[in-house]
């Protein structure tokens, strides 16, 4: 088969098949791999967990098509054995909404259930679809109502090379841990978060994870950037993902709370409102009976990465309330390196017999910045260049960290006992 090629006759198209993955690949170096853009299908794709606020008794499940099929139906039964699944239950009819990040003529749905009323400590099978094209049945399980022993999983910014890098690091934290009962990523999922091809290879880079791990995730700074400022999440936040909504008004799925077996985990918005989250955050912790109070959002308070960064204003706000109700951990991302900080009270480092909130800072991604020496005193652990991922495991009267490289190699340790 020949083509004209203009002013230089015939050319073959093997030629200019392989010039153009010359090109192609010459791309791939310079910007990571990735993949062509994606039309959506009326095959339910891009399906994930999310953790309600009540996880013992529901769960959030959100996926997205094309907008052909305006249906939204799940259904769901108690982990059986059968090779036949049917459910008792009618199915049940969800929200969507369309979406077009591309600005153009492809429409996206996205759709999203939540299921109530389920049995705390409970394996579960579900589908999604429109009634009549369905995905694969998934299963997960519901968080038990007492305070028992349970490992999750956290990652720092994933955000850049995601197909590339990341996913070796998702996949070797669910190899070492497959029984997590949930991964939380605190924020900078991707670089543009308008850019629909991004979110697919976070997507692709996670794989099947989220299907049957469910996930809670806060927006970083990137998850803000319109492309000329950061006041507003990206409009492909809210329909992706499905989060809880018991924080404060404006920062519906930014901003809130899940108690999980003994742990409250609170999840901040570090990009607006922060002295109306002081206030939330003062009122919410006066009320707890947790065993474990962990803190997760995106830009730290102590910088241990970029030499110019110093978030000092949060400091400020936040730090006298993590004393006031002895916060025992804080999850952060933003600075691209390793760090993880002696337990610290109102900006010293405890004494001896006194409770400090102990500061962690680390990275998925294979984006690394250099040190920042600020705060050096403060901090038992840091460290750069390294994808890292961090198992957690919460029990009654201990809380054991472990952070690991993606080789599966101990990076650094911690416990905490009340
Ligand atoms: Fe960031
Ligand atoms: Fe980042």
């Amino acid at each position: 088969m020949m083509i004209r090629s203009k002013g230089k006759g015939k050319i073959s198209l093997v030629k200019l098949t392989v010039k153009c993955l010359i090109v192609v690949s010459l791309l791939a170096t310079f910007t990571g791999l990735s993949f062509g853009a994606e039309r959506p299908a009326q095959f339910p794709e891009r399906i994930i967990l999310n953790l309600t606020a009540d996880p013992a008794h529901s769960m959030a499940v959100t996926w997205r098509t094309n907008d052909i099929n305006t249906k939204t139906v799940a259904r769901i039964l108690p982990a059986n054995a059968a090779v036949k699944l049917v459910p008792a239950e009618p199915n049940i009819v969800g929200v969507s909404e369309v979406i077009n990040p591309k600005n153009d003529s492809v429409a996206i749905r996205c759709h999203s259930v939540v299921f109530k009323n389920l049995q705390p400590n409970t394996f579960y099978n579900y589908q999604v679809g429109d009634g009549n094209v369905w995905s694969e049945w998934s299963q997960f399980k519901t968080a038990s109502d007492k305070s028992e022993p349970f490992s999750f999983l956290f990652f720092g910014d994933p955000q850049n090379q995601l197909v590339e890098y990341v996913s070796r690091v998702f996949r070797q934290a669910y190899r070492a841990v497959p029984t997590a009962a949930f991964g939380i990523i605190t924020g900078d999922l991707v670089t543009d978060p308008r850019n629909d091809d991004e979110w697919r290879d976070f997507y692709y880079a996670a794989g099947w994870i989220p299907r049957e791990m469910p996930f809670v995730m806060v927006p970083g700074n990137h998850e803000y950037y319109d492309g000329a400022d950061y006041r507003t999440v990206t409009p492909l936040w809210r329909p992706q993902f499905t989060l809880p909504e018991n924080g404060l008004r404006q920062l519906a799925e930014t901003s809130y709370f899940v108690d999980y077996q003994g742990l409250r985990l609170v999840c901040l918005n570090g990009n607006i409102y922060m002295e109306e989250q002081a206030v939330w955050l003062d009122s919410l912790l006066s009320t707890t009976s947790a065993d474990w109070i962990v803190l997760a959002f995106h830009q730290p308070l102590y910088n241990t990465g970029t030499t110019d960064r110093d978030n000092e204003k949060a400091r400020k706000l936040y730090e006298p309330i993590f004393a006031k109700y002895q916060v025992d951990l804080v999850l952060q991302g933003h600075d691209h390196v390793y760090g993880r900080s002696y337990p610290i009270v109102n900006g010293k480092i405890a004494e001896k017999g006194v409770k400090g909130t102990v500061y962690v800072v680390s990275v998925s991604g294979p984006k690394s910045y250099a040190m920042n020496s600020k705060f050096t005193d403060k901090f038992v652990k840091m460290g750069t260049g390294q994808q890292l991922y961090q198992v957690i495991k919460v029990c009654p009267k201990e809380l054991d960290y472990r952070c690991y490289t993606t080789a599966g190699e101990l990076y650094d340790s911690f416990t905490l006992e009340k």
